[in-house]
């Protein structure tokens, strides 16, 4: 099942709701690319892309709460770099075939991205609208 955007995913900061839907974006084209001729060649080339754009992301964000001064940026980093390190260990498992394209992947990495948004992302959201409310 491909990961459907919801209205409560967004956290109001436009730019990272962008890239958001970018990652959605690259997680749903790993599952369609499923069945294809050269398969495993387009799922690696898409998950290499996929761990680019999540360093490229993070550090987006990282520079807006630096900006915005966010008090929990430190809690939110740490965060950011477990997130690193599970996507690393799917691509790892991926390679070595421990693990494939299908239902359990697309649950870990849906959980991987929306958890932290509910969780992190959406919290930073309303914070950065106060703080650039307040600055203007
Ligand atoms: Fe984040």
């Amino acid at each position: 099942m491909p990961i459907s955007w919801l209205n409560v995913y967004n956290t109001g900061i436009a730019k990272i709701d962008e890239q958001h839907k970018k990652l959605v974006q690259m997680i749903n084209d790993l599952e369609s690319a499923q069945g294809k001729e050269n398969e495993a060649q387009i799922i690696r080339d898409i998950f290499y892309r996929l761990v680019d754009y999540t360093h490229y992301h993070f550090t987006q964000e990282e520079m807006l709460m630096g900006e915005a001064e966010y008090p929990k940026t430190s809690t939110h980093k740490q965060q950011h770099k477990i997130l690193v390190e599970e996507i690393v260990k799917m691509l790892e498992a991926l390679k070595t075939g421990k693990l494939v394209v299908g239902e359990k992947l697309m649950t870990m990495l849906k959980d991987w991205l929306i958890t932290h948004i509910l969780g992190y992302d959406k919290e930073f959201g309303i914070y950065y609208k106060t703080s650039t409310k307040v600055s203007n």
